[in-house]
């Protein structure tokens, strides 16, 4: 099992995450989701981790959803655990209060556009295929996609996507906002990297608390956000961090951030 989820922790603090069931297109077994809801916990609660990647093994997919072989023998009444595991992988990855990242190197589908949805960025290769497929076969997004899509996306194009089950290819999602870049000739891997940028300068508990900020108060009013926003302000004062950062720009050096 432990195989079927390659953890690489990096020098920069970068953290690649990598689906390994290339053979079934990375698809997501009940197994495979306990094991990702736990990696996900095991990250946030890691301070050398500063940035998560989250990719598929292959050239072909980034994952094909849920396991549709695993699935099939379940009867209707017992799929409820199946539906609650995706769920709760990908909810425990939204709820990692660091920047996450969707490498999307090929196929996401159903469950894997879902989790891809669940994370800060999405970056795709330019042989990316993105498709919630659920009303295909006979189903629905059932893991965040009618609710996490057009947060991101607008309703319209959502409705489009999920009602109609279209295929969206990497420029595509480029243009609708659906991914924030396209790798080019130097690959995924390059682009990401480049993407995330030296995250050495940027201090972990403001990230994790700008994200904060963003993720509930975009779900509310303006002045319930504003008092969210406010809320996680404060924990940035009371941090080495902060008086760290003053030190270092009266220094002219960079600083040197403890993520706390
Ligand atoms: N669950 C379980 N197995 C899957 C799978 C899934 N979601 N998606 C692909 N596989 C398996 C195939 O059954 C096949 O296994 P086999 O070699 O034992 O026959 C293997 O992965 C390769 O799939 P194949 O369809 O031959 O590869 P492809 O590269 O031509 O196409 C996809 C890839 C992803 C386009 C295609 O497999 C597909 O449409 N899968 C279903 C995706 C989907 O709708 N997911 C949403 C679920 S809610």
């Amino acid at each position: 099992m432990s195989d079927e989820l390659l953890i690489e922790r990096r020098e920069d603090g970068v953290c690649w995450v990598t689906l390994n069931r290339p053979d079934a297109r990375n698809a997501l077994s009940r197994a495979l989701n306990l094991r990702l809801a736990e990696v996900a916990r095991e990250l946030a609660a890691d301070p050398a981790v500063r940035a998560v990647v989250l990719t598929g093994a292959g050239d072909k997919a980034f994952c094909a959803g849920a396991d549709l072989k695993e699935r099939k023998g379940v009867a209707a009444e017992d799929t409820g655990p199946y539906v609650d595991a995706i769920a709760g992988g990908i909810n425990a990855w939204a709820a990692l209060p660091k920047p996450t990242v969707a490498a999307i190197n090929g196929y996401a589908f159903g469950g894997g556009f879902e989790l891809a949805l669940a994370c800060d960025f999405r970056l795709a290769s330019p042989n990316a295929l993105l498709a919630l497929t659920e009303v295909r076969l006979g189903i629905m997004p059932g893991a965040g996609g009618t609710q996490r899509l057009p947060r991101l996306i607008g309703v319209a194009r959502a409705k489009e996507l999920i009602m109609l089950g279209k295929r969206v290819d990497a420029q595509r999602s480029l243009e609708i906002g659906l991914v924030n870049a396209v790798s080019g000739e130097a690959g995924l891997t390059a682009a990401v990297d480049e993407f995330l940028g030296d995250l050495s300068a940027c201090a972990p508990v403001s990230v994790a608390k700008a994200k904060q900020a963003i993720d509930r108060g975009t779900e509310v009013g303006l002045d319930e956000g504003l008092r969210i926003e406010r809320e996680c302000y404060d924990v940035t004062l009371f941090t080495e961090d902060r008086n760290e950062g003053l030190k270092a720009f009266a220094e002219k050096r960079p600083p040197a951030y403890k993520g706390r």
